[in-house]
This record gives C-alpha cells, structure tokens and sequence, in this order.
C-alpha cells in the first residue's frame, strides 16, 4: 500500500516521501481502516510519538496524521461495535502509524460511526479540532450556560470550533485574533472580538473559561482574566502563570468516540463547521507540510477517492 513516511529525524519536512509499505496488521480490538481523507498536524514531526513507541524505542518508518474518514476493511481479534464495510472517523494514536496511508491500524474506540450523509473531506477536518474544543472547553473548563468563555484564536482550526460549541452552550462569547479573523469569528458566534495586534487583552474584561491556544505571552497574561473559580484552559504549553482564585490546566487531546458521535451529529444539522482549506492527493502531502504551501483553514488530504458513496 502507498504512505507517506518518515525516517530521519533530522530531515524535517524534507524527509517526508510518498513509500510502498505492507499492509499493516490488525492486533486486538482494532479495526484496519481503508483511509479516504486524512488530516495532520504541521507540527507533528517535533513530537516524540512521531518517532517513538510508547516505550520510548525507535518505530520508523512512521507514518505521520492522526485524523482520518474511510471504510473499515478488517477487523482485530475480538473487536466489537464496528462493522466491515462501515463509514468511520476518527483520531488515532500518537505513537502508532497514523492516517496519510491507504489503510491503517487503529483501534476500534477511537472511532465513531460517520453518517452517509457526511463526506470524507469534512469529517477528516473535525477529529483534533473537535475533540479538543469539546474536552478544553466542558471537561476542563467546565464551562457553564450563561458563563463566559474568552477564546484565544478563535477564527483558527481549535478556536473556531470552540467559538461554535460555546456559543451553542448558551455562553456569552468573546473571541481574540488578528484583525483579519474579527469577521470570520463573529460569524461563528462571538459575541465580541479582540485584535490581539491593536487591542489590549487586559481590556477584555473576566471570563469563567480562558481557552488558549497560543501560548507563550498571550498565555502567561491570561490568568488574569480568569474570574474567581474560573479556570485557564490550554492546549498550547504547560502555563507558567496561574489564576489567583482558579484553576489552569494543559492537556493533550484524547480519542472519544461519544463526544465524535456528538459532533458529527452537530456537522450534519449545521450547527458545527469545520474551516476546510486546501484538499489534496496523497502524494502531495508532503509539501502540504511546508508553510509557504498553508492555506487558511485544514489541509485535508484525499488519500484514494470513494466514487461509490462519497459526494465530494
Ligand atoms: N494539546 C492539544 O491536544 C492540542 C490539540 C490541537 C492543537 N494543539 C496545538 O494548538 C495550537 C493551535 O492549533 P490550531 O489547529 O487551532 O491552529 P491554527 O488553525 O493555526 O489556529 C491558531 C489561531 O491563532 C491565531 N494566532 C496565533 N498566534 C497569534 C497571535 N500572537 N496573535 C493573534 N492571533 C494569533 C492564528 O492566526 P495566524 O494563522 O494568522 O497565525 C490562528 O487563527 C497549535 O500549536 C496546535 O499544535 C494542541
């Protein structure tokens, strides 16, 4: 089968190329995934688990992306809950091969069921955003109808999706960026926006959830506006400043197929949109990693084409 690996650490984005790779195996309760659409990280080749095994030893060739919509072709020993045949999305492991290959090895609970209605290129755009706005937002932050939630990059792939599933909790909405994405967060459910290039964060005024996705300064200034038993939720480092009278936390996305199954549900009636930017083939991946080459919304790359059932 055709993947896009990595090999040298070193190499960067240079060391990315389109590989023949053998089938891979399914071990117990995975499912192996005919891949569509696949998403990835452009900073994923600086993780640790692009290049290790959860023990920490060496698994390349790796492939890298972790988001992917496709067909389950094969089930593991025991595995339960999904079918062969059936349409699924979903994130996988950090430290297995990922999604920018013909089929891969996953296991079953890190995917949900995808309506037939829903394409691939959508669905594939969802997994990390997705989840990561739904755990930052309710299971860290705890966000509440009626509080409110201060967005960090709120027209980006996490904030916009944050911006959406806030607005839809009842919480009032203030959405931070550059002048250019004021519009496009409105648009999303902000109530209100702050341009983080002319305008002072310290004027945003209290928020219950400060969701930040930037890091660095923007976050160390951050735990000041988190209201007494309000929490400062981040996905970008470890804070090194905290509320006075709160909580902050960091963590890592994880695979949830109930919280997939909510958000697909919320792509198909409309309340939720991904920002889908640039779509294309697998062997294009590799340059599709590049800055130069990124677009405004995902990269979603259309690893093989489903001319049966797909409408995109
Ligand atoms: N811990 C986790 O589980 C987890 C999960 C998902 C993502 N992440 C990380 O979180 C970060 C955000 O992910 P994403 O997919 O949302 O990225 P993204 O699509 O690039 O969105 C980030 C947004 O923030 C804006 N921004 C960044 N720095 C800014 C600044 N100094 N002032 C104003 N606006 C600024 C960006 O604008 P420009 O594009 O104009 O710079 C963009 O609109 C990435 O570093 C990603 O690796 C972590």
């Amino acid at each position: 089968m055709r993947a896009i690996t990595v090999r040298d650490r070193d190499a960067g984005i240079a060391g990315l190329s389109l590989t023949d790779m053998p089938y891979p195996h399914a071990a117990e309760n995975d499912v192996i995934v005919r891949v569509y659409a696949a998403g990835f990280t452009p900073g994923e080749l600086d993780w640790p688990g692009t290049w290790t095994d959860r023990a920490g030893r060496d698994r390349t060739p790796s492939v890298p992306g972790h988001e992917l919509s496709g067909v389950v072709e094969k089930l593991g020993y025991g595995t339960t809950g999904l079918s062969v045949g059936q349409r699924v999305f979903g994130l996988t492991d950090w430290t297995r091969n990922g999604s920018l290959a013909e089929y891969t090895a996953v296991e079953a609970r890190n995917l949900a069921p995808l309506p037939a209605d829903i394409d691939h290129t959508l669905a594939a755009a969802l997994p990390i955003s997705g989840l990561t706005a739904w755990q930052g937002l309710f299971d860290h932050g705890r966000l509440a109808p009626g509080q409110t939630a201060l967005i960090h990059g709120a027209a980006g792939g996490v904030g916009s999706i944050a911006v959406q599933l806030a607005h839809e909790a009842g919480a009032r909405v203030i959405g931070t960026g550059r002048s250019a994405d004021r519009d496009r967060a409105l648009a999303m459910g902000a109530d209100t926006f702050l341009d983080l290039q002319t305008e002072r964060l310290e004027d945003a005024g209290e928020a219950d959830v400060v969701f930040d996705v930037i890091g660095g300064d923007i976050l160390d200034r951050s735990a000041a506006l988190v209201r007494a038993g309000g929490t400062l939720v981040t996905i970008a480092m470890p804070p090194k400043v905290r509320p006075t009278d709160g909580r902050a936390v960091f963590f890592v996305v994880e695979p949830d197929r109930t919280r997939l199954t909510e958000l697909a549900t919320r792509l198909r009636d409309g309340r939720l949109k991904p920002i889908v930017g640039a779509v294309r083939p697998l062997a294009e991946a590799p340059a599709a990693f590049a800055p130069a080459t990124r677009t405004q919304g995902k990269t979603i790359i259309r690893v093989m084409e489903d001319r049966t059932r797909d409408r995109s």
